[in-house]
C-alpha cells in the first residue's frame, strides 16, 4: 500500500545548544504545526495560536487548513502529553498532514518503551504523513522508542561525555563527530542512508 511517509527527527543537545532554533528554521514554511510547548516558547512566536486547555487544543487541531498551534499545558504533564499525542495522531490521520514538535521529552517520557499515545504516534504516525520533531537535552533519560525509530538525528553539543557516548552507541554516528561540537554546531545524520553532514546555525 502506498503511504505518505513522515519523518521522525530526533534532536539532541545541551541547553542553549540550538535545538529549538534549528526546528524553527526547519519548519519555517510548514503550513500545519502542533507543538507540545510546556515552556510557552512556540506560543509566543508570530503566527502561533496558544492553547491552554484540552478543549481549545481539540478545536484547533480538528480545523482544516494552515495553522500553527502550541499547547501550553499545566498540571499533570505526563497526562497532558498523552492527550496531545492522541490529538496529533487524530489530526494527522483524519484532518490533514501535520508537523508535530515535542519539546523536552525527558520531562514526559522515560528510557522505557514510549508510553501510551506517544508510542502510538511514533510507531504509526509516520505512515499517516505525520512528521515528528522530538527534542531533548538528554536522550539517555528520554524514551528509546523515538531513538530506535528515528529517520534523522540532529545532534548539537552535548552536556556530558555520557550523553556523547549514549548517542554514538544508539545512532552509529562516530563519537568523534559528536564530542567536538561548539554551541550552534550540529551533526545531521540521515539514519536511512547513513549520510553524515555537519552544519552551524546562523541567524
Ligand atoms: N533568532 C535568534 N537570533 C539570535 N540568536 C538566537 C536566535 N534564536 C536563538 N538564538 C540563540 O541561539 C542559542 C540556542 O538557542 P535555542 O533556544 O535553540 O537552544 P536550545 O538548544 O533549544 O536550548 P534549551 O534546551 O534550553 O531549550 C541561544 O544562545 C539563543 O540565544
Ligand atoms: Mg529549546
Amino acid at each position: 500500500m502506498k503511504t505518505q511517509d513522515g519523518k521522525l527527527v530526533v534532536i539532541s543537545g545541551a541547553s542553549r545548544s540550538g535545538k529549538t532554533a534549528w526546528v524553527k528554521k526547519a519548519l519555517d514554511q510548514a503550513p500545519r504545526i502542533i507543538a507540545w510547548d510546556p515552556e510557552d516558547q512556540w506560543a509566543q512566536l508570530r503566527g502561533f495560536i496558544k492553547c491552554t486547555s484540552k478543549k481549545q487544543l481539540f478545536d484547533c487541531a480538528m480545523r482544516r487548513g494552515p495553522q500553527r498551534v502550541a499547547y501550553v499545558a499545566g498540571g499533570d504533564l505526563k497526562a497532558e502529553f498523552d492527550f496531545w499525542a492522541a490529538i496529533v495522531m487524530y489530526a494527522g490521520r483524519y484532518v490533514e498532514p501535520v508537523d508535530a514538535i515535542a519539546e523536552e521529552l525527558a520531562d514526559v517520557t522515560t528510557p522505557a518503551k514510549a508510553p501510551g499515545n506517544w508510542g502510538i504516534l511514533i510507531r504509526r504516525g509516520l505512515k499517516r504523513g505525520i512528521s515528528i520533531y522530538a527534542i531533548s537535552q538528554r536522550w539517555s533519560e528520554a524514551d528509546k522508542t523515538a531513538v530506535g525509530n528515528a529517520s534523522r538525528f540532529v545532534l548539537f553539543r552535548q552536556s556530558s561525555g555520557d550523553d556523547v557516548a549514549y548517542l554514538a552507541r544508539k545512532t552509529r554516528v562516530p563519537l568523534t563527530e559528536i564530542e567536538g561540537l561548539k554551541p550552534l554546531e550540529f551533526v545531521d545524520f540521515d539514519a536511512l542512508n547513513g549520510d553524515i553532514k555537519r552544519g552551524k546555525l546562523r541567524f
